[in-house]
């Protein structure tokens, strides 16, 4: 694309085009980036810069870009029978398979798939399906949901209040009513003098305190991230979560895994649930369901949980347009044969995670970085202001996206919440690449330390 079309869209975007998670005077100032092509590890953009995606988009294309089959199931599925609904006793073939393909692949007796359109939309359906199963066993009140402050599931009035972000709550009156939040586990800056084992410990007993601080008989839920994603991959000590699930076991609080981000291998395993030894009552999965080809989320439910919905929920007053599309199921359904039929998940596991994780603890080795931490191909670098302290910068963030602009004109995405940048790769990137991935960041790293003068 020439660079007088370029400024065409540009000037189009700006005038037509409101931003999600944008200041969108500002951008319209400065002109977005169009990307125009993807293939493998890379994307390219109208300038004619390939760029080195190092998250996957948004977390989400696990596969790698360019899976023309993916393209093919959904031309198929759309000449075949482009829509039809699961309203009104009704669905179709594609969607039967994946809710099998879904209760086969979740771990322990997720059997039950609820489709829905994104990962916000899974959690709405939570909040509701949940305090329903409870409300029809004769206990309406206990339909409290704990969250975790800096938790992320979503934008959706429900979502975005299980969530922990204060400034998404300032817009938009949230939270909605009866959610509340404990701290979250992030050892690096909480924790203070304990071990991380005795730390994970800590943070989970939060939870037990906030339960009985509310009272067990008016908590329905906790949800979280196995591993936090958009606040900065806060990965939990060990301890943390088998400690959570004990906790909600012995209060009969149901355990709620968000696996937008986690599920369908970042983590190395399909799920993070299984990298953490956990097992959630419901969970909810979107992005790597369909490698971001096409949108679609999913609430799974255990079988007590459905079990009751079943017999006791009635007509279940909830659902979308395209609930169970057939178009997004088909691609669901390609995804995961390509996933399962290339052990790209196993493969991420063995083969590149360790290399990965050796790569990036080199990394941690820059003046700059505090904590350089990851889980499969999951990770962040923690940015600070004095290495072998944990303590921020005063102004937090400027550091962050400084790195990140360096890291784009090196030809490198990486993402920066506040001073962490997060690593997020599709799960098929080659040890060269993770070669590549390495000297960029650590090209990144230099100009940003040399620009703030460390
Ligand atoms: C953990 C988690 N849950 C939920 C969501 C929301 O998913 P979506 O953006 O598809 O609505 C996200 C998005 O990044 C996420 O990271």
């Amino acid at each position: 694309m020439d660079t007088q079309q370029t400024r065409i869209l540009q000037d189009l975007d700006a005038a037509h085009h409101l931003h999600p998670f944008n200041d969108n005077a500002a951008l319209a100032q400065k002109g977005t980036r169009i990307l125009t092509k993807g293939e493998g590890c890379y994307v390219w953009d109208a300038e004619g810069n390939k760029l080195l995606d190092a998250f996957a988009g948004l977390w989400c294309v696990n596969v790698g870009y360019g899976r023309s089959e993916l393209g093919e199931a959904a031309s198929k599925q759309m000449t075949q029978l482009a829509y039809y609904n699961s309203f009104f006793q009704c669905t179709t073939e594609p969607t039967i398979r994946l809710a099998a393909k879904l209760a086969e692949l979740t771990p322990g007796d997720l059997n039950h798939a609820f489709f829905v359109n994104s990962g916000s939309e899974a959690n709405d359906t939570i909040l509701r399906l949940v305090r329903h199963f409870w409300a029809v066993q004769d206990q309406p009140e206990k339909n409290i949901f704990i969250g975790r402050h800096n938790g992320y599931h979503g934008t959706t009035m429900a979502g975005a209040s299980l969530g922990g972000m204060k400034g998404m709550h300032k817009q938009g009156g949230l939270p909605i009513p009866d959610i509340a939040h404990i701290e979250p586990p992030f050892w690096f800056y909480d924790g203070g003098d304990l071990s991380e084992d005795e730390y994970g410990l800590v943070a989970a007993r939060r939870l037990e305190d906030k339960i009985l601080e509310l009272g067990p008989e008016r908590v329905a839920a906790f949800i979280g991230e196995p591993i936090m994603g958009a606040i900065g991959v806060y990965i939990p000590p060990r301890t943390y979560w088998p400690e959570i699930e004990r906790i909600c076991r012995k209060y009969d609080v149901l355990l709620v895994a968000d696996e937008v981000i986690c599920g369908f291998g970042r983590t190395g395993e399909w799920f993070g649930s299984e990298h953490f030894g956990f097992m959630p009552d419901v969970m909810t999965i979107a992005k790597g369901i369909t490698s971001g080809y096409i949108p679609l989320g999913a609430a799974m439910f255990n079988d007590r949980v459905a079990g009751v919905l079943k017999a006791q929920g009635g007509e279940l007053a909830h659902g979308a347009t395209y609930s169970g599309h057939p178009v997004c199921a088909a691609v669901a359904l390609e995804n995961i044969r390509i996933l399962q039929e290339e052990h790209i998940v196993e493969t991420a596991k063995t083969q590149i995670a360790p290399y990965l994780a050796q790569r990036w603890a080199e990394l941690g080795e820059h003046r700059l970085v505090g904590q350089a931490r990851i889980a499969g191909l999951m990770g962040a670098l923690e940015l600070v202001p004095h290495k072998g302290q944990r303590t921020t910068f005063d102004e937090r963030g400027t550091v962050g996206a400084l790195c990140r602009d360096h890291a784009l004109r090196h030809g490198l995405i990486l993402r920066a919440t506040y001073d962490s940048m997060l690593l997020s790769p599709p799960l098929v990137i080659t040890r060269a690449q993770v070669d590549e991935l390495f000297e960029k960041a650590w090209a990144a790293l230099e100009d940003t330390a040399e620009a703030i003068g460390v």
